[in-house]
């Protein structure tokens, strides 16, 4: 028997009905499909419509989804994190309002804010509970609600996100497989690059701030986009590199999808074909942490028990890594 591991034993995705199109965003802003498409790959995003639902909403569907597609009891949970950055409130936490929500009784709750980066810091920080001995059901769920932080008079940023969940579930593993390693990193020399100026306590929401619209998403994108291509590439292969493998050895990499031209350049990088690179930005856009588990979820039906996987990703901090895991179900 190898060691004790955690491993992914399931996997669910929810994103809301509604879709706005390229063709909606170019009569609210000066953009049009094919600069979006080229430039970005994205088509349409999902968009959480019902005011009176937030993101503990969307991540309770992710949740209830896994519970019944894994025969799990909501009882049997015994640790819930939701990786996000735009909780229902400040406090208390989404993760708490996920709990009550989904019926987890028996589970303690956090938030995890490590916004594009949330998913794959989570991964990892979750599959320490298992390893740990202490817990033998875990949920990480990544969930945002990007739609409440987009300014949809930008066009620089109103393109690129949009609203969803998904979650998996982490069990202990004793056959090898499951979370193996991982190159994680941050680094906020340029945080100003990729923030939300207003709101926090460094710079309280205020009238002024509201008028200047720094509630929304501020996002330099060519010094974002160019460390992004290196960070993702570059962990991704330094993670191949300390496990002696080669992209020959890699049956799938999950990138963190914030553009198509970015993931197309970290598989090229790790030397994958592209049948290997799971993309879904198409018709989700970026939805920040919750972009790879839902990628996931898509894709999880055609991996198999043992597939080589790596998760990537970079965003706002800036952090940045890279997980390595064995494929378990
Ligand atoms: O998930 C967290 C991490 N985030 C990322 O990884 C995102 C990284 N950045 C990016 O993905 C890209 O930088 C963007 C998609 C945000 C922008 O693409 P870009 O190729 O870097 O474009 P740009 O910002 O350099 O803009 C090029 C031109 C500019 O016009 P001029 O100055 O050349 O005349 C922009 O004003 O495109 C213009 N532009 C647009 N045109 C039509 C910017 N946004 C739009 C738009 N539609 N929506």
């Amino acid at each position: 028997m190898s060691k004790l591991q955690a491993a992914i034993t399931g996997v669910y995705g929810w994103a809301p009905e509604d879709v706005i199109t390229n063709e909606d965003l170019s009569k609210m802003v000066d953009t049009n499909d094919e600069w979006i498409v080229t430039r970005t790959g994205v088509k349409e995003r999902r968009i959480l419509k019902d005011p009176t639902l937030s993101t503990s909403d969307m991540a309770a569907n992710a949740i209830k989804g896994l519970l019944e597609k894994t025969g799990t009891k909501p009882e049997e949970i015994e640790l819930i994190i939701v990786a996000t950055i735009t909780p229902d409130m400040i406090f208390p936490s989404c993760a708490a309002m996920t709990a009550t929500k989904v019926g987890a009784k028996n589970a303690f709750a956090f938030d995890f804010n490590s916004a594009c980066c949330g998913f794959l810091f989570g991964l990892e920080t979750a599959a320490q509970f298992i390893t740990s001995g202490k817990y033998k059901k875990v949920i990480l769920v990544g969930a945002d609600k990007m739609t409440t932080l987009t300014d949809y008079t930008n066009r620089n940023t109103c393109i690129l996100f949009g609203d969803a969940a998904a979650a998996v579930l982490l069990e202990p593993n004793y056959e090898g497989l499951g979370v193996i390693d991982s190159v994680l990193h941050v680094d906020s020399t340029n945080w100003e690059h990729l923030c939300l100026k207003a709101g926090g306590a460094m710079k309280p929401a205020s009238h002024e701030t509201v008028d200047a619209h720094e509630h929304y998403i501020h996002q330099e994108g060519q010094p974002v986009f160019k460390l992004a291509v290196r960070a993702m590439a570059g962990s991704a292969n330094a993670i191949l590199k300390r496990n002696n493998l080669t992209g020959d050895d890699i049956q799938y990499l999950i990138p963190h999808q914030a553009n198509k031209r970015i993931i197309d350049s970290t598989g090229h990088f790790m030397g994958l074909t592209e049948d290997k690179v799971c993309i879904n930005i198409q018709k989700y856009g970026n939805t920040t942490a919750a972009t790879i588990p839902l990628c996931m979820a898509e894709f999880a039906p055609q991996f198999k028990k043992g597939d080589n996987i790596i998760l990537a990703a970079f965003g706002a901090g800036y952090s940045w890594g890279a997980l390595y895991l064995k494929w378990a179900i």
